[in-house]
């Protein structure tokens, strides 16, 4: 059995984690030689990975049941410059009480909350995408088990809802990246891809029936945008999507007071304010209701 110990320290000590990983590293080692278990200590490649949390005077050891962090769905070919995080797209989408009304991001970029709205809705669960799972290597666990969620889960998924999922985006190559990754998921074939610009929507024919829900990550003005057109364009693209019919409108932004304007400005209620930290930015996601 392969195993790894990776050790994080917070607070004052008068030893290293280095200290911490040998000496709980030999106890591991001790322990599963005496189950038979045959331990080998191998960093890159381990079947089984410890991690030991020392907090101050309190200390942890766990294992890792999940991989990766996930927010790593596995599906994402096309890297969009300000990709949001696939955990907060879905949180957000989850927010959103969505049923069965239509649904859109009217600035969709690498297409991360269509595709995970897509997921969502058709019930694809976003695990299905890693090859394997930490958990059939624990002795403690029966694979078959593993197996058979897999199985249930692959069967669980859904196919032709009346529900129409629109992505948007003006940047052509956006949205060609976007539909990379939505192919990669397998669920291109549910989401409608546009490029226009969202301030102007109105002027097409967009398949989008009264009451429809919208969640999107507009430009924050700090790394796309010139500052001096944010305001304008989240009032705009606001306005634009209470004509067309929006009920509910979950967004997140750093330049949130720009889009309280812009829900003032077309009478969107605002009912909650959430602040996430979104890599090294704060953020808040603002959830408005029309009526
Ligand atoms: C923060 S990014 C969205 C990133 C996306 N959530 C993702 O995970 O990849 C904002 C997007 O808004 C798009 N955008 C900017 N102005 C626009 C407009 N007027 N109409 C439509 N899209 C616009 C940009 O091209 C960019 O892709």
């Amino acid at each position: 059995l392969r195993f790894a110990l990776k050790t994080n320290r917070y607070g004052e000590h008068d030893f290293t984690s280095l200290d911490v990983n040998r000496v709980i590293g030999g106890v591991i080692n001790r322990k599963l030689r005496l189950q038979d278990l045959d331990p080998i200590v191998d960093l890159d490649n381990p079947d089984i990975q410890f991690i030991m949390r020392v907090i101050n005077d309190k200390y942890m050891l766990t294992i890792n049941l999940v991989g990766e962090s996930l927010h790593v769905r596995g599906y994402r070919r096309y890297n969009h410059p300000a990709a949001i995080k696939t955990s907060i797209a879905a949180a957000m989408v989850l927010l959103s009480n969505w049923d069965n009304e239509d649904f859109i991001d009217p600035m969709a970029g690498g297409g991360t909350i269509p595709i995970e709205a897509a997921l969502y809705k058709y019930r694809y669960a976003p695990g299905l995408y890693r090859k394997t799972h930490p958990i059939i290597n624990i002795p403690v666990f029966s694979p078959e088990l593993y197996y058979n969620y897999r199985e249930n889960a692959e069967e669980s998924k859904l196919d032709n809802l009346d529900i129409n999922i629109l992505y948007n985006d003006i940047s052509r190559k956006y949205m060609d990246g976007a539909i990379i990754n939505a192919s990669s998921a397998g669920i291109d074939k549910f989401i409608q891809f546009l490029n226009f610009d969202a301030r102007y929507l109105h002027k097409y024919h967009i398949p989008l029936r009264e009451g429809f829900i919208t969640v999107f990550n507009p430009p924050y003005g700090i790394r796309m945008t010139r500052d001096r057109a944010i305001p304008s364009l989240y009032r705009d693209v606001v306005n634009t999507l209470v004509n067309l019919g929006c009920k509910r409108i979950i967004t997140i932004t750093a330049a949130w007071r720009s889009m309280v304007d812009a829900f003032e400005y077309s009478n969107v209620k605002l009912v909650r304010r959430i602040q996430v930290k979104h890599g090294q930015l704060d953020t808040f996601i603002l959830d408005g209701v029309i009526s």
